[in-house]
């Protein structure tokens, strides 16, 4: 355990450049990983979870090295020629690693143990296990379908036609990364929209993927198996999953005005942005441009007077890792927010709807908790209390460090039990924020 307290500051002030995106880290390793050639990736993020993948496609027999800071080059074997680990796979902290390579491995001719952490060895694996045996791979999971598990992979394996029945980008992206060496055509129908980036990274590396959207939104994600991946050269945007701690900060800490560079605003990702300017947030959006095939922006964030809101659940799938830093900003709102519809926050790297009413509480805030969601009273500015003991994490990255942020609106701050997890997705956050906070 490495506990630490946050404490107030003043004005946050300058300009900030946030690590790049874990999503796309991932895949850029696990695509390259099954490309033919050099695949050369620049500003990968250097976080625990996306060296957990690097670790397991090397095992997998890839040749993945760091050339530099966040410069990368991954040699690949081809998709079909994953070879045999010979060593339990350590996925750490890390449901992405998990889900994805579960997929690729079910139609490889290999078996795979796979091993985490205490977090991630309760988060539930039946939404992979389930698609991935329709294509004919054998699990041998812990009980409720948890970690630790082997996946022995099914050559050829069968392509399905799967409707996915939670909103989750990683079980759309393990079936498709299954499809890639599955014969025949395998199809993903996604009735919300998830992060996009497996679809457009597959595409970018050269497989033959189509989306049709249906009058309704559903969408129809069709990918040709036995695909021939091209190597490529990636520039990994920021992430705006670690940007929205910034941005939550700089909304609540008077006098601030903060530039956040390079935030990647895929609009399947971007959904905090329009909810915190519906609560009053000055975001602007400056230098709008592309970056590694994504839309990319700086912020300027200014503090801003916030009022409380009714979150439309519908906007959920696109910021679905931003509710406990949105939780913080709404602690400080005038007025009510009330959020619902997130179940699947139970079921993240903690059960984030449980343990950020018991952090906020701890501080001074004013949280009802109910089944799928929080509703939040907030002070119109007023500091929180903040809290005489630790707050719990619970190996969660996301509540160590929207606490962090609730400390900056605390009197007494707020101590954090264990800062250790945020190197599993933001290693620098700390000496970002302390570069600020003077
Ligand atoms: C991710 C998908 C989301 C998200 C996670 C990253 C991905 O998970 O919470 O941090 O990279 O595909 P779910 O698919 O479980 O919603």
């Amino acid at each position: 355990m490495k506990p630490r307290r946050f404490m107030p500051s003043g004005p946050l002030r300058g300009t900030i450049r946030v690590p790049g995106d874990k999503s796309i880290s991932h895949r850029s390793i696990m695509l390259g990983a099954l490309a033919v050639g050099e695949t050369r990736v620049t500003g990968l993020l250097e976080g625990e979870d996306v060296l957990s993948t690097a670790a397991a496609m090397r095992a997998m027999g890839a040749s993945v090295e760091r050339l530099g800071d966040g410069e990368w080059s991954v040699q690949g074997v081809g998709v079909g020629a994953l070879l045999q680990p010979q060593t339990p796979l350590d996925m750490g902290n890390s449901g992405t690693s998990t889900r994805l390579l579960m997929g690729l491995v079910a139609s490889h001719p290999i078996m795979a143990n796979f091993i985490g952490d205490a977090s991630l060895s309760k988060r539930p694996m039946g939404r992979v296990i389930e698609p991935l045996s329709q294509m004919g791979a054998a699990f041998d999971a812990s009980e409720g379908g948890r970690l630790p598990l082997t996946v022995r992979g099914a050559l050829p394996a069968v392509p399905i036609s799967y409707r996915l029945p939670v909103a989750s980008a990683q079980v759309k992206s393990a079936v498709l990364l299954a499809g890639l060496n599955t014969p025949g055509i395998t199809t993903v129908i996604e009735p919300v929209p998830t992060r996009d980036h497996s679809e457009r990274m597959l595409r970018g590396f050269g497989a033959d993927l189509s989306v049709e959207v249906e009058s309704d939104g559903t969408r129809v994600i069709r990918l040709v198996g036995e695909a021939e991946l091209k190597p490529q050269t990636i520039e990994v945007p920021g992430d705006p999953s670690s940007a929205a701690f910034f941005i939550v900060a700089a909304l609540i800490v008077p006098g601030s005005e903060l530039t956040i560079q390079n935030v990647g605003l895929n609009p399947t990702r971007a959904g905090i942005v329009e909810v915190l300017r519906q609560m009053g947030g000055k975001i602007e959006e400056l230098n709008r441009r592309e970056v590694g095939g994504e839309p990319v922006a700086d912020l300027v964030v200014r503090h801003s007077a916030l009022k409380g809101i009714a979150v439309d659940p519908a906007i959920a799938p696109s910021m679905i890792d931003e509710f406990p830093a949105l939780f913080v900003a709404a602690a400080l709102a005038e007025g009510t927010t009330v959020t619902t519809g997130l179940e699947e926050l139970r079921v993240k790297e903690s059960d984030r709807i449980a343990v950020m009413a018991a952090a906020l509480t701890l501080a001074g805030a004013r949280v009802t908790e109910t089944e799928d969601g929080l509703t939040i009273h907030g002070t119109g500015g007023d500091l929180l209390r903040g809290t005489a003991t630790a707050i719990a994490t619970h190996l969660d990255h996301r509540i160590a460090m929207s606490m962090a942020v609730a400390g900056l609106a605390c009197r007494e701050g707020v101590e954090v039990d264990d800062t250790r997890p945020i190197a599993t997705s933001f290693p620098i956050f700390e000496a970002l924020l302390d570069g600020l906070a003077q």
